[in-house]
């Protein structure tokens, strides 16, 4: 029996990279007419409550979709049981992942741009502190990812 895949995206404040590809996927997994359950969370509890960062949301605006609706969460320990697959779009945030997962967790964890050939080890860069452009460059990362994610569960 093949279960449903469950994917969460996890970056560092859940209003920036993790939206942008919760928002990605789902547009994709909609265009593939395949059902695949979508979240994200943040490793921190800064933006917790927060709707997405208002670039992510003119980026994602940009091209069709719209995250504004989206609320910041923390990432809880009950989630690595809750989802099959936990992206994390960097090291970083992968790191944090893998040390608090309870003892039970049955989710893979991996690094977001693994899915990518070709960018295997890369990090969807951090663009909160940056300019529009870093924005168009997490949208092109997640986007790729998106695609790599929908041809694996097709
Ligand atoms: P994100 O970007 O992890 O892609 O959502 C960030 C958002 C907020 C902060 C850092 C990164 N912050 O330090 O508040």
């Amino acid at each position: 029996m093949s279960t449903k895949p469950a994917i969460l995206f996890v970056c560092l404040g859940n209003i920036c990279r993790s939206p942008l590809a919760e928002g990605a996927l789902r547009a994709a997994t909609i265009r593939a007419g395949i059902e695949v359950e979508i979240d994200s969370a943040g490793t921190g509890d800064w933006h917790v409550g927060n709707p997405p960062d208002p670039r992510a949301i003119a980026t994602a605006r940009d091209n069709g979709i719209d995250i504004s609706g989206l609320r910041g969460r923390q990432v809880s320990p009950r989630n690595f049981t809750r989802f099959t697959h936990i992206f994390a779009l960097d090291e970083d945030n992968l790191r944090n992942l893998y040390a608090m997962a309870p003892d039970d967790a049955t989710a893979e964890l991996a690094l977001l741009l693994d899915v990518v050939p070709g960018f295997e080890g890369r990090a969807v860069a951090d663009p909160y502190y940056g300019s529009d452009e870093g924005f168009a460059q997490t949208w092109r990362d997640v986007s790729a990812a998106a695609d790599a994610l929908v041809a694996r569960f097709s």
